[in-house]
């Protein structure tokens, strides 16, 4: 696959060195690496077009706010949304913190119910366990069943008339399945409760039309896209988006200030407080058109088929568990496992000497490590520059491990 990965060559950190070998990078769900065209038009834009976006009207001035607006229509489209509904961020761990401050501390009340997954990133956690200690309500989780899946019963069972809002990852960040988003959307609006989806796993890997998915929030972070590091996007309803009061104050989110009183900016400017990071907006937006210009059916076909030839290999390796069902199919992006009897720092160290370069850790989800009875886990995620020796570097790399540990 390597000889035939069109995309590999747009990734200047995974050249060749001089003696043929390049990085075996398998740790892009942490984040992925940037082609030359998103690398070029972060350039572009500090090179020909950097000005403070909405604060001048001289021409430079106005190309700013062109490129920082133009960046705000582009991730609009990517998720199906309207412009109005696109606030920039710096990742996904501020757009949920954004939901929760400005949508639950003012939406949420004693004796509410916020239900999350017991697989949440703690980036969808730690914030509600704020929110719920702050307001009075509580917070019910959601367990997967042996093949880490939700089942409509676990659904039935936690989301109730009681429910409020439902915050849920659309693909784990350790056991890469997709969340039955549609089954918990309906369940959630029969009872008036909120859906919020945190697509920062997913965003990478499959379509995310929020309209269609009919979610009320979602959240994304730029850096595993393909684009800068410090950019992330939240999407939020029209709706409740005009009611949520300000996250973050200061310059640029008002409409006018007097000395006691303000009042603020409309849409979702009103979120945007201070001079924001255009350069790596522009950078999202030509990340968003790299991608865009592949197409989804290529980047997903390649990547699954990259799954299924990692799996297919651990699922032939009994020294191994792999955590979640560990077939292809239902999976996206990531694939954690551990060598029975070896610390997962160890393995990813040995695995590092071998050039191969993976997560080992609790990966922000500690009540997950929890459920499943381990402490960490190493993990393996793929983007579109991987090949398959990439997956076989790994998979040989893992007999290495056995041998190093004399096992
Ligand atoms: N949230 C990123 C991960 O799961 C950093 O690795």
């Amino acid at each position: 696959m390597q000889q035939n990965n069109p995309w590999r060559k747009d990734f200047p950190i995974l050249a060749a060195d001089e003696n043929g070998n390049s990085l075996v990078y398998l740790d892009s769900a942490a984040t992925t690496q940037h082609p030359q065209q998103v690398l070029d038009a972060v350039v572009n834009y500090y090179t020909h077009d950097n000005a403070n976006p909405h604060r001048g009207v001289y021409e430079l001035a106005m190309r700013a706010t062109d490129a920082h607006e133009g960046a705000r229509h582009r991730v609009a489209q990517f998720f199906h949304a309207e412009d109005d509904e696109i606030i920039f961020t710096q990742n996904t761990t501020e757009s949920l913190n954004l939901v929760a401050y400005s949508y639950g501390l003012h939406f949420l009340h004693e004796g509410d119910e916020i239900v999350i997954s017991v697989a949440e990133h703690h980036s969808n956690l730690v914030p509600w366990q704020r929110v719920a200690a702050a307001v009075g309500a509580k917070l019910v989780y959601l367990y997967p069943g042996p093949d880490g899946r939700l089942t409509e019963e676990e659904l039935d069972k936690k989301i109730t008339a009681k429910t409020k809002l439902v915050a849920i990852g659309m693909v784990s960040n350790v056991l890469g399945l997709r969340a039955p988003v549609e089954a918990i959307v309906a369940r959630a609006h029969a009872v008036g409760a909120k859906v919020v989806l945190d697509c920062a796993q997913s965003a990478p890997h499959m379509p995310v039309d929020v309209k269609e998915l009919d979610v009320d929030f979602a959240a994304c972070s730029a850096h595993k896209l393909y684009a800068p590091m410090g950019m992330g996007a939240l999407y939020v309803r029209k709706e409740i988006l005009d009611q949520m009061p300000p996250f973050l104050s200061g310059g640029d989110m008002i409409g006018s200030v007097h000395e006691q009183t303000a009042t603020w900016a409309e849409g979702p400017r009103k979120f945007e407080a201070g001079t924001r990071n255009v350069g790596d907006e522009v950078g999202f937006a030509a990340a968003l058109d790299y991608m865009d210009h592949i197409g989804w059916d290529a980047m997903m076909n390649h990547e699954y088929a990259l799954l299924d030839r990692m799996l297919a290999g651990m699922r032939s390796m009994p020294w191994l568990d792999v955590y979640g069902d560990p077939r292809a199919e239902g999976r996206y992006g990531v694939v954690s496992f551990n060598v029975k009897d070896v610390h997962p720092h160890d393995v990813a160290t040995i695995l590092d000497a071998g050039g191969v370069a993976v997560r080992a850790g609790h990966h922000c989800a500690q009540p997950l490590m929890e459920y499943l009875g381990i402490g960490a886990c190493c993990r393996a995620s793929v983007a579109i520059y991987n090949t398959a020796e990439d997956v076989d570097a790994l998979l040989n790399n893992l007999e290495v491990v056995r041998k190093v540990m004399g096992l």
